[in-house]
Formats: C-alpha cells, structure tokens, sequence
C-alpha cells in the first residue's frame, strides 16, 4: 500500500498520497486540496514547497552531496569538462565520442555573433552593469534566432542550447571589453570553449594571450561548479518563465536577471567588496573574524555558511584546491588574497566558525580564484551566469517537455481591504 498522509479540516478528512523520490525524499501530493478541503499551503519562499519532480540534480545538503544525473560533482570536477558537463545536464548522460565531437564543433560554430548584434552593444553606457547587458543581449538573441523561437525537432533544440550556451560567452566578453575601451576579439575556432573565452577577454589585437593550464582548469572547474543546483532562484525563475512556453532565449535572460541579486548570484561579489574594506579599513583578518563573531556589529563574514550546505559546501572544497594551484603558478601577490587566506585559517579553527558550522562556500574561492586571473569583480556574476546556462537549458527543457506540467501560477492569501467604495476626487 502506497503511503499517505491525512488532513482534517472542519470536520472533513483528506487522505494525501505521499510521493518518494528516487534519493527517499518524500512529499505530500496536495493537488486535491482546494478541490476538496477549500484550502490552499502558504509557504513564503518555497522552503517546503516542491515545484516539479526533477531527474537532472539530487543534493543533500547535511552530508555535503551535490549530483548531476546521479554523477557526484568530485567526479565531475576531477574527469570532467565544462562542456561535457554541459552536455550531462542537457541531455540526460554522458555524451559519446562523437555525440561530445558534434556539440563542440557547434559550440565553435556558434561563437561569433551577428555583427547588427554586435552593435547593439554600443547603445549600452560604457558603465553599464554587466548583468544588465548580459540579461538584455541574451534576450536579443531571439531578435537574431527567430527560427528556434518554437522547437520542433531535437535536432533544433541541440543547434539552439549550443547557440546559447556559445555566444553567453561571447556576450560577457564584449561587453567587458567595451566597458574598459579596448577593441573586441573574435573568438578563435582552434580554441576550446574556456580559453576562447579568455582569448576574447584578455588578447589585444597585436598580442595573444597566453592561458596558462592552470588557469584555464581552474575556470573550467569554476564552470563546472556552478553548472547546476537544482530549483534555485535563477533557476525556478527560468522555469516559471518557461512554463507559459516562452522560448529559451527569453527564459534564459528571465534567470540572469533573478541571479543578479546579492541574496543569489551577487553574493560572490560582495565577497570581494568586503576584503576591499577590510583592506581599505586597514584591519587585520582576526579583527575582521572579532567583528563577524560580535552580534553588536551588524557584520557577517561574506563568503562563509551556506542554506543549505551544512557540513561542508563540496564545490568549495573542490575549488580551494583550484585556488592554491592558480595562485602558487601565477604568483599573486595581493593583499585582498591574503587577507582572504587569513580569514580561512582562522575561521576554520575558530570555535563559533566551527560550532555554527559556518565553512567557506563556493562564492569565497571563486571569487579569489578570479580576482588571480584578472577578471575583474562586476564580471564574477556574469561568470556565474555561463556557468549556470546548462542548468536553466537542462531545467527549461525538463519543463517543457513534462506531459503534466502547467503554467506557474501560484495563489495567495489577500490581506488588503475588504470592498471599497470609489471615493470621489473632491472627498478624499
Ligand atoms: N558570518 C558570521 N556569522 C554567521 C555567518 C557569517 N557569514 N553566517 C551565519 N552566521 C551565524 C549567524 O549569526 C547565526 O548565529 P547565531 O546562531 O548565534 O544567531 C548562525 O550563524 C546561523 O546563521 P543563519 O543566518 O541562521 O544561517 P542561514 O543558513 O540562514 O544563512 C547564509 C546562510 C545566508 C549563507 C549565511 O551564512 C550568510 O549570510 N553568509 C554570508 C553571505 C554569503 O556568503 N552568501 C553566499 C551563499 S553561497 C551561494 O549563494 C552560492
């Protein structure tokens, strides 16, 4: 017998099929109970609330578990590659040989963008938030893409996920290279999808940028990292979007937009800006450690402590080993750098740090691993934003083709007045 649940409300009783996921998640089916009970759940933020039955991602958030198609994400991260990964979350599993050969030749095909596109980025001010630009010319695309604005066929959705996935990278670089005055770069067909992306960042038109593999690992692990975190903000967003069969490109620029909040996606620049001023308020890392432990001081250590992740966050783990690597081969010498090393060492080892159970996540590392390779800090949400797409295209895709799924529309409990007469101008 399949479990359930009971409800009793005024007298009436409702029996609840409860629902189990593959993992032993369980959740109770409440799709009877305004039909039968008249009520509805209120749950502000969702925190109880499951949205979809989803196969792409599984974490367990007290055990430190993070899996994408039933794959942990150490594997990923150690065998894996940013495109791969991509490929993973798209479409199901690991890619053939050469099923990964196609994707990646389209993803070289795609990188350039339309140069009537490539103007729009003019119109922009050159001190535009990057997130600003990078939500407005992904939703641009479909400007420029209007043949995939319906899909009909796997074979077009493919070509549209790699045009995506392609030209976001595209995107971010010119964007920044306008920011600061330089020429854009085409991207380069001989280069891979992370050091193209640097190429189009970083060369000048009469000096190539040399990756070092280091770097280049260490961003591609970046990406990897952020590839997906099942129903997020940005990613929920997407998918509500979604559901009313807008067309990814639309989606897509929908869940850049709900990243770029400092609760979301933002949270790895404010990161940065704190090592700023406690570097610019010349204090030390164990008195910035006193201030965050102080509940007199409104201050919390940006960086440290997760939602969810309890024990430990493991793509930050895996992303300290990255840090170090890129910082011993590059050989920074930066006070916001050590500053971040010293707030590390002593957190790690400081009794409310460890009690709270209050660890580095992954903005903490990410963000010092960028700052090494130069890219600067209005960039790291946009960095977040290429490496999440696979997931919004992987969970549009999973939305879209769900047989039972429906619009999003969530109900509400009004709180307002209750009937009101117009009042006329001269009486009010
Ligand atoms: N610095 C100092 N103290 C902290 C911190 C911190 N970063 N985070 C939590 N605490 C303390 C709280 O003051 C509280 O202490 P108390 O029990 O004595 O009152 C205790 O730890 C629990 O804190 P909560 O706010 O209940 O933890 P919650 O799980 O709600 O918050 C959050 C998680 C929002 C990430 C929090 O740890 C935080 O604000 N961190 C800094 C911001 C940050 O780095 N955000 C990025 C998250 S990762 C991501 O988005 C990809």
């Amino acid at each position: 017998m399949s479990d359930t649940a009971k409800l009793i409300y005024n007298g009436k009783e409702l029996e609840l099929p409860v629902i189990e996921g593959s993992e032993g998640e369980k959740a109770i089916d409440i799709g009877q109970l305004r039909a039968k009970l008249g009520l509805i759940t209120l749950d502000p933020g969702y925190g109880n609330t499951g949205a979809c039955k989803s196969n792409i991602t599984f974490i367990d958030g007290d055990k430190g578990i993070l899996r994408h198609r039933g794959i942990p994400i150490e594997q990923l991260a150690e065998k894996s590659r940013f495109v791969e990964v991509a490929w993973l979350l798209i479409f199901g599993r690991l890619p053939k040989r050469d099923e990964l050969d196609r994707f990646s030749a389209r993803l070289t095909a795609n990188s350039p963008i339309h140069e009537d596109f490539r103007h729009h980025f003019d119109g922009f001010p050159v001190n535009a938030p990057p997130m600003a630009i990078q939500s407005a010319m992904i939703s641009t695309l479909a400007c420029f893409h209007q043949e995939f604005l319906q899909l009909d066929s796997h074979e077009a959705f493919e070509e549209v996920a790699a045009r995506l996935l392609s030209k976001v990278r595209t995107i971010a670089a010119y964007s920044y290279r306008r920011s600061i005055g330089r020429p854009v770069i085409y991207p380069d067909p001989q280069l891979k999808y992370v050091t193209n992306f640097l190429h189009m960042m970083f060369s000048m038109p009469y000096k190539q940028y040399i990756v070092e593999p280091e770097v280049e690992q260490a961003l591609n692990r970046i990406l990897v990292l952020h590839a997906d975190h099942e129903q997020n903000c940005s990613t929920s967003t997407v998918r509500t979007v979604g559901s009313s069969r807008a067309n990814l490109f639309a989606s897509a620029a929908a869940g850049v937009s709900a990243l770029w909040g400092p609760l979301h996606g933002g949270a790895n620049v404010e990161v940065l800006e704190q090592l700023e001023s406690i570097h610019k308020g010349g204090l030390t890392a164990q008195q910035a450690i006193d201030m965050a432990k102080d509940k007199s001081k409104n201050f919390r250590l940006m960086g440290f402590g997760h939602r969810i992740y309890k024990n430990f966050d493991p793509r930050a783990k895996i992303l300290k080993e990255s840090a170090e690597s890129v910082l011993n081969k590059l050989g920074v010498h930066d006070p916001l750098l050590d500053i971040a090393m010293g707030l590390e060492q002593i957190a790690l080892k400081d009794s409310y740090f460890v009690e709270r159970k209050l660890y580095p996540n992954v903005d903490f590392y990410s963000g010092i691993i960028m700052r090494a390779i130069g890219i600067p800090v209005n960039m790291f949400t946009v960095m977040f934003s290429i490496g999440r797409m696979p997931g919004w295209i992987a969970q549009w895709k999973e939305q879209h083709d769900d047989k039972d799924g429906r619009i999003v529309r969530p109900r509400q409990i009004y709180t307002g007045p209750t009937l009101t007469d117009y009042t006329p101008m001269d009486k009010r």
